[in-house]
């Protein structure tokens, strides 16, 4: 369990700063704690609920709403295969029945090593890549099974540690405009994990 830490603390200030209300604030701090843990701890709760002027029971209602965030501790990859429509069709069950078996495990859990979680998805904006898979939210697809065999792979071997950053990180770039000691408008910079 770990509350935000100073420098998170520190930049989650500079959020609310830029919404009229502090409690705007409340998705963009809950992805940063994200970043720093891989999930929203109940110590980052209570200092997100103090940073926004909301109670942490609404930070946990939020967080528990939406697919993207945690309130639990998960793997360092995160599956998540989309069985809607068009993936379906493509053989998403098959997909995920395999990727199960190859795991061990059924979505919603964890490998015991901690390794990879799956999740169930619905549609991810990927269809075009039916079947679409997300790791840590970053696009791959078509996945057969084969394909899901490669990836678990060459995540295991650190293959694509480029490409896949840890888990909770939306973005290796933080943004910097409009924060407090930001002097210009030119492109957000200043890299992360
Ligand atoms: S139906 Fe799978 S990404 Fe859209």
């Amino acid at each position: 369990m770990a509350r935000l830490s100073p420098e998170n603390l520190h930049r989650a200030e500079a959020i609310v700063a830029l919404y009229p209300e502090r409690r705007s604030g409340l998705i963009p701090i809950c992805h940063l704690a994200q970043a720093q843990d891989g999930y929203l701890t109940e110590e980052a709760m209570e200092d997100i609920a103090k940073i926004c002027g909301v109670s942490p029971a609404e930070v946990r209602g939020t967080a528990s709403f939406y697919d993207m965030l945690h309130t639990e501790p998960v793997g360092k990859y995160v599956f998540a295969v989309c069985t809607n429509i068009a993936c379906m069709l493509a053989g998403a069950y098959e997909v995920l029945d395999h990727a199960e078996h190859r795991l061990g495990i059924h979505p919603g859990q964890t490998t015991a090593d901690g390794m990879f979680t799956l999740e169930e998805a619905e549609c991810l904006a990927g269809c075009d890549k039916a079947v679409c898979v997300q790791v840590n939210h970053r696009f791959f697809g078509p996945i057969d099974q084969d394909g899901f065999d490669r990836l678990v792979d060459d995540l295991t071997a650190g293959r694509l540690d480029d490409t896949v950053p840890p888990h909770g990180v939306l973005s290796r770039v933080q943004r910097q405009v409009g924060l407090p000691g930001h002097q210009s408008s030119e492109r957000a910079e200043g890299a992360t994990a």
